[in-house]
Formats: structure tokens, sequence, C-alpha cells
């Protein structure tokens, strides 16, 4: 097997590539995972989350252990908050009051409305030292990831660092700060035995933020994203130009509107349910995000 250029060092279990030495764990995670992050096994039992207040063995404090919709001292981070689908995620989750606190976790600082600014915190961070912001990720009930980069972007091997490494990483932060629910925005036909890079490294990431280990872990599965892209996608345009008119006839067959994943990412934390690990293909994203009722109505 040819070796990972960004792994250099990567084993495989599983189908999954287990990173060594990109990531780093927060200090209390269990001495047999050093070298390997246990958590990032599939078969990853979850140790005892360290933190302020969480002695081993015992849960997270009280305050992340409060639930229900309308605030209720509930706190949540955001990656990818400057994105597409993001970016409608923060709207949605300040219009709703869904969480008491909201934090987005990025690489720069955004400029958000008056209102908006007042409701968020934002840390920025260097995701290639993700391992030095563990506080960042300290406290949050829930986390988001709306994270990710295109290969036309950042290549092939930048691609795999920020929709892989960095999410699988951000995930076992999140873990340890005793995050609760990680939900992540994947992508429809994310398989990690695919020879498609794209769909590889979204199965792979998926079965990385499944094994760290989380009560409740979601996973959406969008097909082809409906929106007003800011920056220029040449062929996402095409394919947003047809799929929106095929849409009208066939509407959760090949794409969602943004709107509607956002929509989704907020409803399943507020009702996750029974089970461990949830994951919506494109139909339930749609009737997850239409049950939703949307802002005004
Ligand atoms: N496009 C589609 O049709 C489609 C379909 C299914 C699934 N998806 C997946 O859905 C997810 C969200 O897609 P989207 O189109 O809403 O995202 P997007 O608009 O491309 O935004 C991506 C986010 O990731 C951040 N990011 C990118 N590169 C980064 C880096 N090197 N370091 C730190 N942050 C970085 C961006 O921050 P900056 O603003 O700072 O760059 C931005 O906040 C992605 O994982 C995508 O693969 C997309």
């Amino acid at each position: 097997m040819r070796p990972d250029p960004i792994l250099p060092s990567g084993i495989r279990t599983n189908g999954i590539v287990v990173p060594r030495g990109p990531l780093m764990l927060p200090t209390g995670v269990a001495a047999q995972s050093r070298g390997v992050p246990a958590c990032l096994l599939q078969s990853h039992v979850p140790q005892s989350r360290p933190g302020p207040g969480n002695s081993p063995g015992s849960r997270p404090p009280a305050a992340l252990r409060s639930s229900g919709a309308g605030g209720g001292g509930r706190s949540c981070f955001v990656l990818g908050a400057s994105g597409e689908t993001g970016r409608v995620l923060l709207r949605e989750l300040l219009a709703r009051r869904a969480f008491a606190r909201v934090t987005l976790i990025g690489r720069r600082r955004l400029s958000l409305g008056e209102a908006a600014a007042a409701a968020v915190e934002q840390v920025v961070v260097d995701f290639e030292r993700l391992g030095e912001h563990a506080a960042a990720f300290q406290g949050h009930d829930v986390g988001f990831c709306c994270l990710g980069t295109t290969r036309a972007k950042a290549g092939a091997d930048g691609f795999v660092r920020v929709d892989r490494d960095y999410v699988a990483q951000a995930a076992e932060l999140a873990w340890a700060g005793g995050c609760k629910h990680f939900v992540l925005q994947s992508s429809r036909g994310a398989n990690p035995q695919s020879r498609f890079l794209y769909l590889r490294v979204k199965g792979e990431v998926e079965n990385l933020v499944q094994a760290v280990g989380f009560d409740h872990c979601t996973i959406l599965r969008p097909a082809v994203l409906l929106c007003k892209r800011q920056e220029s996608r040449p062929m996402e345009w095409i394919a947003q130009q047809f799929l929106g008119a095929v849409a009208r006839l066939f509407p959760t067959a090949y794409s969602v509107p943004v709107e509607m994943v956002a929509r989704a990412m907020v409803a399943c934390v507020l009702q996750p349910g029974e089970g461990k690990v949830k994951v919506l293909e494109n139909r339930a994203i749609h009737e997850l995000g239409n049950a939703m009722p949307q802002q005004g109505t």
C-alpha cells in the first residue's frame, strides 16, 4: 500500500487510517493510547474525560448535563461557521436561541452583525496546532462541524488534512472537554473503501469521529448543497443550476438547500433520540429539516 503522504506513519485498521503523528492527545488520556490515539480506533472504549472538576471516572459537570431547547444553559461550538452551511447554521442557532452559549472556533475572526457578535464568542485557532487550543473545546455540550475544503483549493494532501485530520482531532478535543453530542456534516456516498479521494476521506472521518465515543454522534450525508456560494466554484455552480431545476420534481433526490441541512443539524440536537450513532442520508435531512418549523412561521 502506498504510504499516506499526510500521515507517513499512519496505520490502517479495519479500513480506518489511524494517524500517529499529527494528532495530539490532550493531557489525561490513558497512557496506553499514546502513540496511537485509542479514541481513534474503532474499538475505542471511552476513558473518563479530563477537565476541570471532572475527576477520573466522574461525569462532566452538572452544567454540561442540562438539556432541552431554549438554551437551558447549554453550550455549543461551531467549526466552519464562515462557510456556506456554517453561516446558515449559526443564524439558525441564534434565531432559535437553541444554546445559551455559542462559540465559533475558526482560523480567522468573522465580522458579524451587532446582535450576532454580542451573542457569540469567537476563538481563533491554528488548526495545525489544535492540541494547543484544547481550552476552546472545553465545556461544550454539543459540537457542530461544517469544516471542509476542496482538492482544487488545497490540493489532495491539504484536503485530507482539513476534512479528515482537523475534524478528527477537533472531535477528540471536544470529547475530552465534555462534549456529549457531535454533529458532523459529511457527504452522500461517504465510504472509507471508495476509490474516490473525496468519498474515501469522508468515510474515514466518519469512522474516526464515531470511534471517539460521544454519547450521541450524528452524521449528515447531504447530496449537492444548494446555496449562493460566495467563492467561485464553476463546476459546482453548473451542478447547482441543473439540480436546482431537477429539485422541483425530485426535491430530496440529488440536492439539498443549506438551510435544510442547518435546520436538520439543530433539530437533531434538540431531540437526539435513542442510539449513539445516527446517520442521516439526504432524504432524512430533508425530513428532519422540514419537520422543524421555519423561523417566523
Ligand atoms: N459542496 C457540496 O455540494 C457538498 C455536498 C455534500 C457535503 N459537503 C461537505 O459539507 C461540508 C460543508 O460544506 P460547505 O460548502 O458549507 O463549506 P464551505 O463553504 O466550503 O466552508 C468550509 C469551512 O471550512 C473552513 N476551512 C476550510 N479550509 C480550512 C483550513 N485550512 N483551516 C481551517 N478552516 C478551514 C472555512 O473557513 P474559511 O472561511 O476561513 O476558509 C469554512 O468555514 C464540507 O465538509 C463539504 O465537503 C459539501
